[in-house]
């Protein structure tokens, strides 16, 4: 059944589900059915989903996963694990989870067994990580490295960024980690500044091998390697300090980097799902790899629940179906994520990209525009912060936001267990208070004793109830460690996938990234020679133009 005529079919049944569910509280959900936590909630992996707080009875979530079923899920999630071109815009497999898949099976992509090769460089990143860590790795100098600069951007930088960040506590006797991603010379001047070149090591990672940023960033960082360590142009021990991950070995060869410290990849990994591949080498180097091989065997569990695990039991496909509810009934134009674990700050953003460049299109597979809503807008914070600053829109803003709150149940450390209470009881708190509320009888209550009139008391409980009735999921992960980290990742990015073939999109493409880069080449010859062709921009381009060039 194609997804378009599954998705029409499936329309007016969830319409009424939704008019039925619009005006009932999830309180009364909850009275109705003792049973509704253990009816919504369930494990995966280690990773354990209350999805009680939404706004869903039985025969809605009946229908959401019968739309799911209907628009090919199936299919689809087996055509992306055996390697079939899903990808059809670039006719590219997606194999993101064969890089993780570390049983001694074959997995083939377009006539070839891609195992081989993966495991090649898997071992070729044990290596690296095992040599740089013990300090037999030594620079130009003969000094072991201290310090290890990811260069990248997007997908060669998000991924290991968060990851690194999120595990720095299994970074123990490896070297310090710095990422490099905004052409923004501050950025990588600030960093340089604190390092020695000596024992440095840089790791320029993209996919391509062509973006701008990139290469600008790698470009300085050779010549600071050569201006520290008093190299002429021509000296090649530069190469001691720069390794190169690619899918485009030979464009980093042709750039002058050794056959040796060219780590690879291949074009059916998505930039954007890439950090299990040799884009996690920093990882690896972070926290040894050992745990980068723990980070794989996380994720494979989950890609093992996702592949078996009936749909209504199945954890992406029911954090998947949620989202589309909202953003389709309840017009729900964004997602908010909200990890309480300081470790995961960067995880929000890490997701905006897996989501919001998987999923933001407008387009169906087909060509034919997409005819119910597609991805939503992801952002957030880590918890407790957010509470402090945008929480009151969530809680009372005209706007269903759904919310996916993420606990660590253990805490890192024991003498700090205490703090960590606080930490979760937060989290449980703002869950309840999002979806309990506060009833204006409770606010009369508190209210009694003041000595208000009877205006102002009024105006206040209408201020200081709660609605409540706003849905959340609450995903808690036993610790953060690295396996259960791989399972969350996997779990978001099976979410992506599952609600792209609901929405039917190529979740695998980005092609509306590629106009601004044109541009901006186009542009930057334009200021730098006032001779260029200038290309006929509109006027407000071009009255910009002349501003910044000084000349307004
Ligand atoms: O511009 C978007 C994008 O292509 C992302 O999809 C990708 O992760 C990022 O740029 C970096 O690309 P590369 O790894 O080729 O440098």
């Amino acid at each position: 059944m194609s997804a378009s005529f599954s998705n029409s079919h499936f329309l007016p049944v969830l319409q009424q589900d939704f008019a039925r569910l619009q005006t009932i509280h999830m309180r009364d959900l909850f009275a109705q059915d003792p049973l509704r936590v253990t009816r919504y909630s369930l494990s995966a992996a280690t990773l354990f989903l209350d999805y009680s707080k939404n706004r869903i009875d039985e025969a809605a979530l009946d229908h959401l996963i019968e739309l799911a079923a209907a628009s090919g899920l199936g299919a689809a999630r087996d055509a992306m694990f055996t390697g079939q071109p899903i990808n059809n815009t670039e006719d590219r497999a997606v194999l993101h989870t064969a890089l993780r898949y570390r049983g001694p099976d074959s997995i083939w992509a377009d006539g070839a067994d891609v195992m081989p090769g993966i495991r090649e460089q898997r071992q070729r990143i044990v290596d690296c990580a095992r040599a740089v860590r013990s300090g037999e790795w030594r620079g130009a100098t003969g000094q072991v490295i201290s310090d290890v600069v990811n260069i990248g951007i997007g997908g060669s930088d998000l991924g290991p960024a968060m990851v690194t960040q999120a595990l720095a506590p299994y970074g123990c006797n490896g070297p310090k980690l710095h990422f490099v991603s905004n052409v923004d010379p501050v950025q990588i001047s600030d960093i340089l500044a604190k390092l020695d070149p000596a024992c440095t090591l840089f790791i320029v990672a993209s996919k391509t091998f062509t973006t701008q940023e990139t290469l600008t960033n790698a470009v300085m960082a050779k010549r600071w390697l050569l201006a520290g360590l008093a190299m002429a142009e021509d000296d090649s021990r530069w190469q001691r300090h720069m390794l190169a991950v690619t899918a485009r070995p030979n464009a980093a060869k042709a750039l002058g980097y050794k056959e040796e410290h060219i780590f690879c990849f291949w074009d059916w990994v998505g930039g954007r799902y890439s950090l299990w591949s040799a884009v996690g080498l920093p990882i690896a180097m972070a926290i040894g790899p050992e745990g980068f091989d723990e980070l794989l065997a996380g994720a494979e569990e989950m890609d093992a629940h996702f592949r078996s695990a009936p749909l209504k039991d199945n954890m992406p496909v029911i954090l998947a179906v949620l989202g589309v509810w909202y953003r389709q009934f309840f017009n729900s134009q964004s997602h908010t994520v909200l990890p309480y674990s300081q470790r995961l700050a960067r995880l929000p953003a890490y997701l905006q990209q897996l989501d919001m460049e998987s999923n933001g299109k407008s387009l169906k597979k087909d060509g034919t525009a997409v005819s119910w809503a597609s991805g939503p807008v992801i952002w957030g914070e880590p918890g407790t912060n957010g509470q402090h600053a945008f929480y009151q829109l969530i809680h009372q803003g005209v706007d269903l936001i759904p919310c996916d709150f993420l606990v660590a149940r253990e805490c890192e450390s024991p003498e700090h267990v205490d703090q960590h209470q606080i930490l979760v009881a937060n989290a449980v708190a703002q869950a309840e208070a999002l979806m309990c509320g506060k009833s204006e009888q409770q606010v009369r209550d508190e209210l009694a004793e003041s000595s208000l009139s009877p205006a102002q008391e009024d105006l206040l409980v209408a201020h200081k109830s709660m609605p409540g009735n706003r849905p959340s999921n609450f995903l808690i992960l036993p610790r953060l460690c690295p396996k259960v980290l791989g399972s969350l990742i996997a779990l978001y990015e099976h979410k992506v996938f599952c609600q792209g073939v609901i929405w039917g999109l190529n979740s695998f493409d980005q092609w509306g990234v590629e106009l601004g880069k044109q541009l901006a080449s186009q542009i930057l010859s334009e200021m730098r020679d006032d001779t260029a062709t200038a290309v006929p921009h509109d006027p407000s381009t071009n009255a910009l133009l002349v501003r910044l060039r000084g000349g307004g």
